[in-house]
Order: C-alpha cells, then sequence, then structure tokens
C-alpha cells in the first residue's frame, strides 16, 4: 500500500487532508511538532475514518528527528504544510518566519532525496501573487511582489522547489497555490482553530456566531469592488483536501502549478450575509480601516487542475458556512475541551 507523508498533518488543512487521503486508500504518516495544532485532531481523524495512522510529535526543521522517520518508513510522496502562516506576525517576527519555513522545507527535501522520495505536494498560497492586475488569476500570471514575509516564505519555497525539479529529472514538485479555505468537516468533528485572536475572516465570524466575540470588523469598505468590502475566493476544506489527493494521485517528474479556488469571488459583506442565510444567527458588524497589506480583489481562474488532475471544488459558500459553524458550535474553544 501507497504511504504519504504529510508535515503539519495535525493542522486545519493538514487534517482534513489526511482524511481525505485515508478514505481514498493511502496510508499516512503526520509529523507535526503541534506548536499550532493538536493531537486530537488525529484521534479524530482516525475515529472518522475507522482508520489508523501513524503520527510523530516532531518539528521538521529538526534533521536528525526527521531522518529517523523517513528510516522508519519508505514514502511514496511528501505533502509539506508544515510552517508559521499568521501574515501580522510574519511581518513583526520575520527570522523566525524565514528560518522556520525555509528550514522545514529545505530539511524535508534534503531527506527526500537521501531517501530517494520522489514526490512533493506544497502547500502554497494565492499569496505569491502579490496585487495582480486583472482577475481571475492564471497560475502562468508573474508571482513575487509579497505584501509580508509569509507571503515570501511561500514564494521562496515554491523557487527552491522549482529549482530542485530543473536538477533533479526524477523529481515530481507540485505547488497547489490556495485561495481562501474555509470550512470544516461535516462532521463538525475537525475544523479550523486559532490560537488566539484570529486573522482570517471565517474564524472571525463563527467566533462572533457562538458569542465569543462581540462583532465582526470589517476592514474598509471603499475598495474598487462592488460592496467596497474585499472580495476572495472562499473554497471549502475539504474541497481543497481532496485537490491533494487529486495532486498526488497525477504527480509526474517535473513542476506542476495549480491554483486550487472555485472561481468565485465573494465580498466579505457578502460573505457576511450567506452565513447568516446558512446558519440563522445575525453578525453583527462595523466597518474599520482598511488592513494594511489587504488586496481589493482575488480570485482564481481554476481550469488547469480541472484539465489536468480531474478536480474542481464542489461544495459553495452555504456549505462552507453550515459547516464552520457547526465545528465553531461543536467546539467553542476548539481542541482545548
Ligand atoms: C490571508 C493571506 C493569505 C493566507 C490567508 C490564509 C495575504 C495578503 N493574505 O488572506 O496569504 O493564505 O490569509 O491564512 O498574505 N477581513 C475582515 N475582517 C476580519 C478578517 C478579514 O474584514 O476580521 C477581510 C479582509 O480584509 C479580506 C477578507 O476578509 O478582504 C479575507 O481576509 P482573510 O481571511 O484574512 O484572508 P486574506 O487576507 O485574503
Amino acid at each position: 500500500m501507497a504511504t504519504v507523508l504529510l508535515t503539519g498533518g495535525a493542522g486545519f488543512i493538514g487534517s482534513h487532508t489526511a482524511l481525505e487521503f485515508l478514505n481514498a486508500g493511502v496510508d499516512v504518516v503526520v509529523v507535526d511538532d503541534f506548536s499550532n495544532s493538536s493531537p486530537k485532531a488525529l484521534d479524530r481523524v482516525q475515529k472518522l475514518t475507522g482508520k489508523s495512522l501513524t503520527s510523530y510529535n516532531q518539528n521538521a526543521c529538526d534533521a536528525e528527528g526527521m531522518r529517523r522517520v523517513f528510516a522508519n518508513c519508505r514514502f511514496d510522496a511528501v505533502v509539506h504544510f508544515a510552517g508559521f502562516k499568521a501574515v501580522g506576525e510574519s511581518v513583526a517576527k520575520p527570522l523566525e518566519y524565514y528560518r522556520n519555513n525555509i528550514d522545514s522545507a529545505l530539511t524535508v527535501c534534503e531527506l527526500m532525496r537521501e531517501y530517494d522520495v520522489r514526490k512533493i505536494v506544497f502547500s502554497s498560497s494565492a499569496t505569491v501573487y502579490g496585487s495582480a492586475k486583472t482577475m481571475p488569476i492564471l497560475e502562468s500570471f508573474e508571482t513575487g511582489r509579497c505584501t509580508n514575509p509569509y507571503g515570501w516564505t511561500k514564494f521562496m519555497i515554491e523557487q527552491i522547489l522549482l529549482d530542485a525539479a530543473k536538477a533533479d529529472p526524477n523529481l515530481s514538485v507540485t505547488l497547489l497555490r490556495y485561495f481562501n479555505p474555509v470550512g470544516a468537516h461535516e462532521s463538525g468533528e475537525i475544523g479550523e482553530d486559532p490560537l488566539g485572536l484570529p486573522n482570517n475572516l471565517a474564524p472571525f465570524i463563527t467566533q462572533v456566531a457562538v458569542g465569543k466575540r462581540a462583532k465582526l470588523n470589517v476592514f474598509g469598505n471603499t475598495y474598487p469592488t462592488p460592496d467596497g468590502t474585499g472580495v476572495r475566493d472562499y473554497i471549502h476544506v475539504v474541497d481543497l483536501a481532496q485537490g491533494h489527493v487529486a495532486a498526488y494521485q497525477h504527480a509526474t517528474p517535473g513542476a506542476h502549478i495549480y491554483n486550487l479556488g472555485t472561481g468565485k469571488g465573494t465580498s466579505v459583506l457578502e460573505f457576511v450575509a450567506a452565513f447568516e442565510r446558512a446558519t440563522g444567527v445575525h453578525i453583527p458588524y462595523e466597518i474599520v480601516e482598511p488592513r494594511p497589506g489587504d488586496v481589493a480583489v482575488c480570485y482564481a481562474d481554476p481550469k488547469r487542475a480541472e484539465q489536468e488532475l480531474g478536480w474542481t471544488a464542489k461544495l459553495g459558500l452555504d456549505e462552507m458556512c453550515r459547516d464552520a459553524y457547526n465545528w465553531q458550535r461543536k467546539n467553542p474553544n476548539g481542541y482545548r475541551d
């Protein structure tokens, strides 16, 4: 049976992806240091699938510890999620972000070479496009001009992997550029569990919905968009997770880049309205100053993933809101209960 290594596999996207790999009949090994995730997510993945996985409490930058993981098991592929991911924090702690994110990626790549593992799928972000001039965004658009260190780490790791693929004709590199992942598994057993004040829109709204926060701050309403608020391409995390399985199944030597998005743009106020419709819960909000570094509009052209991977996002805003709320209601304090 095939086995994949998921670094950061206990996190929001990692845990949903672990579940989809197990459901697809692929064995899963997770490496996670649980610095921003919980082992409970992995227990629940196993309960939901009725299958077991192996996990290591291990930082992906620690080459000796990671070598033991590679020595214990032969992997067909690595899906590399592990990394720091808070945009604002990355501005305050750039060195920590560059050290952690670049170091873990290099460590994984070096061990893949040492143990002859030939496929890597990397968790990249639409942030690498910076402020694109036209929409929707195609994979061929220029990257760079990121607005924060977090974004630059994604950009730099993409470059490292593209160069590694050039140098080694046996290597398969797939860069998945996520748009805005939201939602949760429909069971409400696994979901997004941010530490402290949520930076992202969906977890903030679900915390307002369960009474943990009084209101949503909407960052600006004078953008050149129909209602003046920022437009994004929200994608259900289960669709996103299935995109990783498709990328793994189609991986061939060389470099491949895919946008994982729905192709539909939704404004902040449209998202709030969709949430209220799907859940019946009122979300009070206030318009405040725009957030530095935010772009007005960002949505994908996801056709390449459809043509080459046979993957499309199937779930809509209703399911994203319903499932995010269901998770938050069942787990008001995330995994900390
Ligand atoms: C950000 C990052 C992206 C990262 C993603 C997921 C940048 C520029 N963006 O995307 O790389 O992959 O997070 O972690 O690097 N909003 C509010 N109030 C809030 C929160 C958000 O109005 O309390 C608005 C924002 O202004 C934006 C939209 O909601 O218009 C989505 O914001 P967010 O969920 O933070 O994602 P992005 O900024 O798009």
